[in-house]
């Protein structure tokens, strides 16, 4: 039986070094996913299936620094020197998330520059959940718990993902991110316990986070544009409905733990179905953040982008020590040349 590498070796490649018969990438394509096996970014891939997974994987990455903004907004003002230490990190963790995901779609042959220009001028989009304020301390707690949380539920499975690069940068992801979940659920625990103001704002930082939680899964299935083709080319593997009942019926009884309610009356066990009932969500609210109408996309993105200018003598720099570092490597390669030579 051919081994996954031998089979690899043999798959078309974009370069065309194996390539035979048009009709044979797609067929070769078509196998691998079929297999299971990684697309790697040398593999001749459908124009289609690069495009979405450079939008996702885009996306995605401008969350993870745009997302860095409602938190750090807290590091100042954190409670102690050790809930600030846990903050710092986690908000560095989440730049580092962007630095995998942008050197992905780099892998697809799309730059860093081409996609923080999209960003900048609204051509891309970042998830709406940053377009809220945070408005108490307790807001980093919900952060962690409820996005952070919904944020795993949607990225295990991406661990998956038929797209090599993308799943490997999933898998550290992942691992992050339920640091990032248990300290929030460790900080609303804490609150919840405390003084009756701090449950009181432990509670209200739940009611305004559940439901834009719930709103990260995306649309109902039926009105999501891009789904049935992404979960054909095993990019995506559950649905948004899906994903989303998984993260109602976890949030249910950590929620009790906490001693905390969800915002929602209709939040019932369905023995029948085996999962939670949740009422219905104001998708209204989710068309119109996404339009820009939130409470902070302004602000979100001029200070991304003032974050950009002014780190421009930053990364002005370090290209410049690079092609030094690089000249000086090559001027002295000339010269043991030249020794040898002469
Ligand atoms: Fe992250
Ligand atoms: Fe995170």
């Amino acid at each position: 039986m051919a081994t996954a590498a031998a089979q690899r070796t043999a798959r078309p490649q974009a370069d065309g070094a194996a390539a035979r018969e048009p009709a044979d990438y797609q067929r070769v394509f078509d196998a691998a996913v079929a297999a299971d096996e990684r697309i790697e970014p040398r593999d001749w891939m459908p124009d289609a299936y690069r495009a979405t997974l450079v939008r996702q994987i885009a996306q995605h990455a401008h969350s993870e620094i745009i997302g860095m903004q409602p938190e750090a907004n807290w590091i100042t003002r954190a409670p102690s020197l050790r809930r600030k230490a846990i903050l710092m990190a986690k908000v560095q963790d989440e730049a580092g998330h962007g630095l995998y995901l942008y050197s992905a779609a780099e892998t697809l042959g799309t730059g860093r520059d081409e996609l923080l220009d999209k960003l900048h001028s609204g051509r891309q989009k970042y998830s709406s959940i940053f377009n809220y304020p945070t408005l108490t301390w307790a807001d980093v707690g919900a952060i962690g718990w409820l996005v952070d949380g919904a944020a795993i539920t949607n990225q295990v499975p991406l661990c998956r993902c038929s797209y090599g690069p993308y799943a490997r940068a999933m898998v550290r992801i992942c691992k992050e991110e339920s640091f990032h979940q248990r300290q929030g659920y460790e900080l609303l625990l804490a609150l919840s316990k405390g003084t009756p103001e701090q449950h009181a704002m432990a509670q209200d930082a739940v009611d305004r986070w559940w439901w834009p939680s719930l709103m990260m899964f995306g649309p109902p299935d039926d009105e999501s544009q891009h789904s049935a083709q992404s979960m054909a080319w095993k990019i995506k593997r559950h649905s948004n409905d899906e994903l989303r009942q998984r993260f109602v019926d976890i949030c249910v009884p950590q929620a009790e733990s906490l001693g905390l309610t969800l915002p929602d009356p209709d939040l019932t066990w369905n023995e029948e179905r085996g999962h939670y009932d949740f009422g219905p969500i104001d998708w209204s609210e989710f068309w119109d953040v996404l339009k820009g109408n939130g409470p902070c996309n302004e602000q979100r993105l001029t200070q991304r982008k003032r974050a950009h200018d002014e780190g421009a003598w930053v990364r002005e720099a370090a290209a410049a020590y690079a092609a030094k570092h690089t000249g000086g490597a090559e001027a002295a390669a000339h010269e043991t040349t030249g020794a040898e030579r002469a």
